[in-house]
């Protein structure tokens, strides 16, 4: 890791452990039907990873632990890593009080192999994930490492062109280039479960293309079994969107002119 990206990954942190004091009592991550049942996977990930039970699941940036805590509801042996502690500690709480087995690791996901040990059958990350990461070759090539032959790498990921926005404009204006390169800046009051909560979240991020995220799991050896994209959305990123008869949420029609999300699944060979 040199040293630039350490400067980003700790400013990044302190935000994540900010936002993890917030997000943990807020509407949108709803703890206390979590802490009733309620499962807070989407349909695409249940749908598209299938079966979890009994099968060594590795979640990677897993926040305070919901997601990693509801396959573990559905049988998966599951290990939750992400870098923020407070966000470590919360998913052990709610792993103890729920009587369940997941182990969670406080870890960068670029020191995940000296602080995670063994393969996985099913390496899992979700929605807000490769934006906090500069360099996805390694990304890949860590991802690959931890599966067993023949496991599965899933990802469902916001769609590179939704980060071509910028989100402190309203409404958000087309304000990146979609192969850009540099690190993007931004600091801003409130989080994304409640715009008016009192941080100031200072955060440094990456856009990666689908052509990079591909490459970067084809190059480490995982033979992709299909990319995804959809229009549906559980999450209202944008503005005045559409509610739709399953939940979810969709561009105006006038507006709806790419995917907002995608899906991969791929094989270690
Ligand atoms: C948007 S959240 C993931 C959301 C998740 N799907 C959820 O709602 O529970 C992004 C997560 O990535 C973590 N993160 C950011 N940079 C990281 C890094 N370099 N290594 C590991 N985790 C990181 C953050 O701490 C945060 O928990």
């Amino acid at each position: 890791m040199n040293e630039i990206n350490k400067k980003y990954f700790e400013v990044n942190k302190d935000t994540w452990n900010k936002k993890v004091s917030i997000h943990k009592t807020s509407e949108f991550y709803d703890v206390e039907g979590f802490r009733k049942g309620k499962n807070s996977l989407n349909a695409y990930e249940l749908k598209e990873v299938g079966d979890v039970k009994g099968k060594r699941l590795l979640h990677l940036q897993c926040h305070f632990g919901q997601d990693t805590l509801s396959w573990s509801r559905l049988g998966a042996k599951c290990t939750g890593i992400d870098l923020s502690d407070e966000g470590i500690n919360e998913a052990k709480k709610l792993n103890n009080e729920l009587g369940l087995d997941a182990i969670f690791i406080e870890s960068n996901l670029y020191d995940v192999p000296k602080k995670v040990k063994g393969k996985f059958d099913i390496v899992f990350t979700s929605y807000g994930v490769v934006g906090w990461l500069p360099d996805l070759k390694t990304w890949g090539e860590i991802i690959a490492s931890k599966l067993k032959k023949g496991g599965v790498f899933y990802m469902i990921e916001f769609h590179p062109i939704v980060w071509m926005y910028d989100f402190l404009q309203t409404p958000p204006k087309l304000a990146y280039p979609y192969l850009n390169k540099d690190v993007i800046y931004e600091e801003y009051s409130g989080t994304y479960t409640n715009s008016d909560a009192a941080i100031l979240s200072k955060e440094y991020g990456w856009n990666h293309g689908l052509g990079e995220v591909v490459t970067a799991l084809t190059n480490a050896g995982l033979q992709i079994e299909f990319l995804h994209e959809f229009e549906k959305s559980p999450y209202n990123s944008f503005p005045e969107m559409d509610k739709t008869e399953d939940g979810m949420f969709i561009l105006k029609e006038s507006q709806r002119m790419f995917p907002l999300l995608y899906s991969i699944r791929a094989t270690k060979k």
